[in-house]
């Protein structure tokens, strides 16, 4: 059996929503230290949906699929959802990741949070959903 799944393997191959938001509601950057990754998540946001989502990663093959994945598990889905992503349910969609690949995942979910407190940071008017 391989190590990687199909859908990793894809999700590598053909990274779904790459790119940059140019006039992003909110941007997350966040990093692994141990392996010196960075994923770059931008949102656009309307009316507590994500209208539209891009990713800028640089790292492994894993942190890249997540990425993808990532950004179709909240495309067009509210706030509040994309809020509850976990890393456990990109690596689910993604039918899995090795253990030892599963820090990529983290990122995927610390990008999107971080880019959505950006997002609230730049809206006081809005409110975080719990
Ligand atoms: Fe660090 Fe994949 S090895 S994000």
């Amino acid at each position: 059996m391989s190590l990687y799944s199909e859908k990793v393997m894809d999700h590598f191959r053909n990274p779904r929503n790459v790119g940059v938001i140019e006039d992003a509601d909110g941007v997350g950057e966040v990093g692994n230290a141990k392996c010196g990754d960075i994923m770059k998540i931008y949102l656009k946001i309307e009316d507590d949906v994500i209208t539209d989502v891009k990713f800028e990663t640089f790292g492994c093959g894993s942190a890249i699929a997540s990425s993808s994945m990532a950004t179709e598990l909240i495309k067009g889905k509210p706030v509040a959802e994309a809020m509850a992503l976990t890393n456990k349910a990109v690596a689910e969609a993604l039918d899995g990741l090795p253990a030892y690949k599963m820090h990529c995942s983290v990122l995927a979910e610390e990008a999107i949070k971080k880019a959505l407190e950006d997002y609230y940071a730049k809206h006081p008017d809005k409110h975080m959903p719990e």
